[in-house]
């Protein structure tokens, strides 16, 4: 049985995010999503999500091809959740290509290419655009 985990803030859930993880499923036999905390993307990215955790966690959840959420609280600890989940792959999108490969002695590491033109930030953009 291969377990594979992957992480993301999956906030206002897209084509992108679904592409990529139908793709992180077939990877394995189980898939563990690592659903980044309002807090951890605050302190990336200087604004909290459209949707809290609770509703990220749970649209996640609801795809078939997920088998366990988690909240990810912090990056320092992605080697900890690995190790927790038991995982053999992380699969990340190619837009942190080669920033994990140091995670490659407990797992194997993949990045898989992202869906082209979508993204959260982008849709964002063009929901506040429309409404002035
Ligand atoms: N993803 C993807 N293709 C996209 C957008 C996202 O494959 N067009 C993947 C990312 O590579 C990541 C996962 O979906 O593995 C979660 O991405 P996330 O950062 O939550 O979504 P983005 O749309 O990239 O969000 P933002 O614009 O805020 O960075």
């Amino acid at each position: 049985m291969t377990r594979v985990i992957t992480f993301g803030t999956f906030d206002v859930f897209h084509i992108g995010h679904v592409n990529m993880l139908v793709r992180a499923a077939e990877m394995g036999d189980h898939l563990t999503v690592g659903v980044s905390s309002d807090a951890l993307n605050f302190s990336k990215k200087g604004r909290y999500p459209v949707y809290r955790e609770e509703h990220r966690m749970a649209i996640v959840k609801s795809l078939a091809c997920v088998d366990e959420v988690f909240v990810e609280e912090s990056l320092e600890l992605k080697g900890q959740y690995i190790k927790d989940h038991a995982a053999d792959v992380l699969v990340m999108g190619d837009d942190w290509a080669g920033k994990f490969d140091h995670w490659g002695d407990l797992c194997e590491v993949v990045y898989l290419p992202r869906t082209a033109e979508v993204s959260t930030t982008d849709i964002i953009q063009s929901i506040r655009e429309d409404l002035n």
